[in-house]
């Protein structure tokens, strides 16, 4: 590679807008971390999509090489962990927030914050899973660790056709539980969702209203990527002590709602972070990725594109105009 390498900078304008702009950068203009690694692809997630629009102040300081994914191999290594050669990936841990992130040919990163891919997984696949997916598997498991076997009832994933909405119904489907898929694109997404493993189907309407304080019982356990009323629709309708794991706001981050779901169905609310989660339970999600992950249906739910037009797709992505995956070619 040439001592000069593609990244997407971020800089914050005098009236505090943020403008994203390919630059060359050096070997030394990388934060002095102990692992540089050749990146091959990074992803668009939604957090991605806030940070280079600066539609929200995800980044906290500036110039930001933003892009909170990236899978690659490492170059040179001063930690014994790792090796030139080793095949790795990092999602989420402040990149885009503090740390420099994977929209760049090259980058430093701390050992720590690194995972090895999956020897199933390509560059390509690791990346069209990315935190979207990786977020996806964590709640799946705190739906099984819950307790819950696929004979309980329904499985409601809102979002379902975005990022972390197709993964969560592809995991939950390969795993035998009934799939209900909400979504604000019916006709769009239909065939790909029924594709993935959705049973059944209903408008994003049906959950984004006013909920009453307890509904009739439908769900076992969701899988909220929109929160708002969306989410209060999903806490009314639990089964006897249904479980909700809540991981997105792409509807909104209020939650009106009522604590009789809780206190008369037993139902729990379980939150999920993907960016701070600890490495034994990354490594878990991963390892469990990588014996559910149909890569033939994985394909059906992401296109590869450059890193020029990250810009566009993060502003794509906010109005909800993304199915499925985006992973982005950093070399191209
Ligand atoms: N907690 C974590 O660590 C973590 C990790 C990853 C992602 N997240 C969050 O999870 C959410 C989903 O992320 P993602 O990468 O899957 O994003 P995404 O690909 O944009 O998917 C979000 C989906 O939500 C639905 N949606 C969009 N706007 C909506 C609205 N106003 N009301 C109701 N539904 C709406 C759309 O699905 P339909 O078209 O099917 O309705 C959209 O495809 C985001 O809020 C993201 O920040 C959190």
């Amino acid at each position: 590679m040439s001592d000069t390498f593609n990244a997407l900078v971020l800089d914050r304008n005098e009236d505090k807008s943020v403008s994203a702009t390919i630059k060359r950068l050096t070997l030394a203009d990388l934060p002095d971390e102990d692992v540089l690694v050749d990146v091959a692809y990074s992803t668009v997630n939604y957090k991605d999509g806030l940070a280079v629009t600066g539609a929200s102040p995800i980044v906290r300081k500036f110039p930001m090489v933003a892009g909170i994914d990236l899978a690659g191999t490492v170059a040179t290594s001063r930690d014994s962990r790792f090796q030139p050669g080793d095949r790795v990936l990092v999602n989420g841990y402040g990149l885009s927030e503090r740390f420099w992130g994977g929209y760049a040919q090259r980058q430093k990163l701390k050992p720590e914050w690194l995972v090895r891919v999956p020897d199933a997984f390509s560059f390509e696949e690791a990346m069209a899973i990315g935190t979207a997916g990786y977020t996806a598997m964590l709640c799946v498991q705190a739906i099984r660790d819950w307790g819950v076997k696929p004979d309980a009832g329904p499985v409601v994933v809102t979002g379902a056709a975005g990022g972390v909405g197709t993964v969560a119904i592809m995991l939950l489907a390969k795993l035998g539980y009934q799939v209900t898929a909400v979504t604000g694109r019916v006709e769009e997404a239909r065939a790909l969702l029924e594709q993935l493993g959705a049973s059944e189907i209903i408008p994003r309407a049906d959950l984004a209203r006013d909920a009453a304080p307890l509904e009739a019982e439908r769900w076992a356990a969701a899988v909220d990527t929109v929160g708002a009323n969306t989410l209060a629709s999903v806490i009314a309708q639990p089964r006897y002590e249904a479980i909700v794991p809540a991981c997105g706001l792409a509807g909104g981050a209020g939650l009106p709602g009522s604590v009789m779901p809780f206190i008369l169905r037993g139902v729990t609310l379980r939150g999920i972070d993907s960016v701070m989660a600890a490495q034994p339970r990354r490594q878990r999600a991963w390892d469990e990725l990588a014996k559910l992950v149909d890569r033939a249906l994985l394909r059906a739910i992401y296109e590869v594109e450059p890193l020029a037009r990250v810009p566009e797709l993060g502003r794509a992505i906010l109005a909800g105009a993304i199915k499925g995956r985006v992973v982005i070619d950093v070399n191209r």
